[in-house]
C-alpha cells in the first residue's frame, strides 16, 4: 500500500474528490494546513501586492491506495489539481506497512481499502 499525501488549492477539492471517486478511490482524509513552497510567498501575488514569507492556504488530501492504484491516483490529483502556475502544490508518496479495519478487526493490503461486507 502507499500513502498519497496531496497539498492542493481548496478550490480544487471539490474537483479532486469527484475525480478520485470516479477513480474508485473513494477514500480520502482532507486536513486543513498552511505552509510554503519554494517561494516563500515571495512571487506569489496576495491581495495585489507580492508578500514575503505569507503561509498560504492549502488543503492537503491524504489517500492510502493499494500498489495498483498508486499511480492513477496521482493521475488523477495532477489533473484536477492543477491551475498552470507556481503554487499548485505537490504530492509526497509514501510507504503504508499496515492498515486496520477498526470495525471489523480486519487487517492486511486490500480489504481495508475496498467494501466487501
Ligand atoms: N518540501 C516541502 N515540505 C513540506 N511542505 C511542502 C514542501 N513543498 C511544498 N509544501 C507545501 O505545499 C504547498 C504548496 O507548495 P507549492 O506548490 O508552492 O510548492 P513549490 O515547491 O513552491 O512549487 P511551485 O514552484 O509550483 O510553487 C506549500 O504551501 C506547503 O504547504
Ligand atoms: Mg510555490
Amino acid at each position: 500500500m502507499k500513502k498519497i499525501e496531496a497539498i492542493i488549492r481548496p478550490s480544487k477539492l471539490k474537483d479532486v474528490q469527484r475525480a478520485l471517486k470516479a477513480a474508485e478511490i473513494p477514500c480520502i482524509t482532507v486536513v486543513p494546513v498552511k505552509g510554503t513552497g519554494l517561494q516563500k510567498g515571495y512571487s506569489e501575488r496576495y491581495r495585489g501586492t507580492e508578500q514575503a514569507m505569507i503561509l498560504k492556504t492549502r488543503v492537503m488530501i491524504i489517500c492510502i491506495v493499494s500498489n495498483e492504484n498508486k499511480e492513477k491516483c496521482i493521475d488523477v490529483i495532477l489533473e484536477n489539481a492543477s491551475d498552470n502556475r507556481l503554487g499548485d502544490g505537490k504530492i509526497f508518496v509514501y510507504d503504508v506497512e499496515e492498515a486496520i479495519r477498526i470495525s471489523s478487526k480486519v487487517r492486511g493490503c486490500k480489504l481495508p481499502l475496498i467494501r466487501t461486507v
